[in-house]
């Protein structure tokens, strides 16, 4: 069978660009014992894939999805599939499954650990255990409930609030009964957040010239809890204006991942004087105790309409390298997610 797969053509230390990406086509080999072929159906597209991408980074020796990917590799992500053939005693053909798929239409899963059976759940679709029902939705939910331990009234921050993990955040924040801001890229983004997701205000981060000052504006009494997926300077200006015994959820880094020069320099004595807590987390550390309560909060949310859902699909194995780009110029909303054979 012919399986088409992308992969990288260099290590990618900048800004990643299309040329830098390459779709391949291989002959899978045959099927061995215990061995399980799942044609993928909807492919995750995150940000955290192009510190694999790198030469070096303290990514690729955390675990085992975030390890290193050198040119040529096929290139595994959180994928939503159908088996197609299975010499495994778990799982029969058309069984949907959720795991750690290629981006590719095909994939070989040897390690059964590394694959689910999915409760389908029909009223939603199967993209979303992609997004809301799956790392983004749980690293949202483990972020802020068990990083940031919130209390009701508190004064949350959340930046790239209109991405995937970032609005859930959010909308966790107001429903737990926080005061919340968030920040992101561009104006309907930001009108978004007001409008639609509840936030209690939202600015465009590109539009101010001085962060410290703005969030002054918009905290005069200080922040509680930062979400923090960004990094670089709004970092540096969250923690000038943290609350004393304020905590940083530190999920991500984006601003920092395409460019080192814009790693964050804290303020170590804010840090000091006002015990500001920061934390640095990964989903996987809120799968063994955190997923069945995530799962049922967030469903039991979805279902009274209380949780809006943000995906931005693409179709086609092909999309996938534009799809990943996009990532860092802020073109999606929600979760990215790229489909590539019909259901
Ligand atoms: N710790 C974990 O286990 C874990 C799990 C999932 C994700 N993460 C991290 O969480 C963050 C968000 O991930 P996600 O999957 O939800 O992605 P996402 O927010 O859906 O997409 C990335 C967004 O980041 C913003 N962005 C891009 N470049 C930026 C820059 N230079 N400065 C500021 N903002 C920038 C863009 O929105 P704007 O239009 O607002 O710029 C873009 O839409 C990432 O840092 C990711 O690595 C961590």
């Amino acid at each position: 069978m012919k399986n088409k797969f992308i992969t990288i053509t260099t290590h990618i230390e900048g800004t990643p660009q299309e040329s830098m990406f390459e779709i391949k086509t291989q002959i899978l080999p045959p099927i061995e014992s215990n061995d399980v072929i799942v044609k993928c159906l909807y492919i995750s597209i995150d940000p955290y894939q192009i510190n694999r991408m790198k030469h070096q980074s303290s990514s690729h020796t955390s675990v085992a999805d975030a390890s290193k990917i050198t040119p040529g590799m096929e290139i595994n992500s959180g994928g939503v599939g159908r088996v197609v053939a299975s010499e495994n005693s778990g799982y029969v053909k058309d069984d949907i499954v959720y795991g750690s798929l290629n981006w590719a239409e095909y994939t070989i899963v040897k390690n059964e650990n590394t694959l689910r059976k999915l409760d389908t759940m029909e009223e939603f679709p199967l993209s979303y255990h992609l997004g809301i029902f799956g790392t983004s939705g749980l690293t949202a939910y483990g972020g802020f409930f068990q990083v940031c331990k919130p209390k009701k009234g508190e004064k949350v921050f959340v930046s790239a609030a209109a991405g995937s993990v970032g609005n859930l955040v959010g909308q966790y924040a107001k429903l737990f009964g926080c005061y919340v801001v968030g920040c992101a890229g561009t104006k309907q983004k930001v009108e978004l957040l007001k409008e639609k997701l509840g936030f209690d205000d939202a600015f465009n981060y590109k539009e101010e010239t001085d962060l410290n000052s703005t969030l002054q504006r918009y905290f005069p009494n200080g922040i509680d809890i930062y979400f923090d997926n960004v990094g670089g300077e709004m970092l540096e200006a969250a923690i000038v204006n943290m609350s004393p015994f304020g905590r940083v959820a530190a999920c991500g880094a984006i601003s920092h991942y395409t460019n080192s020069q814009k790693q964050a320099t804290a303020n170590m004595i804010d840090i000091v004087y006002k015990r500001i807590r920061i934390q640095g987390f990964l989903s996987t550390d809120f799968y063994t105790n955190d997923f069945k309560d995530f799962m049922s909060v967030t469903t039991d949310y979805v279902r009274a309409g209380k949780l809006c859902v943000l995906e931005d699909v693409s179709h086609g194995i092909e999309s996938i390298p534009s799809a990943f780009l996009g990532l860092f110029q802020g073109e999606n909303v929600g979760k990215k997610v790229v489909q590539i054979a019909q259901e």
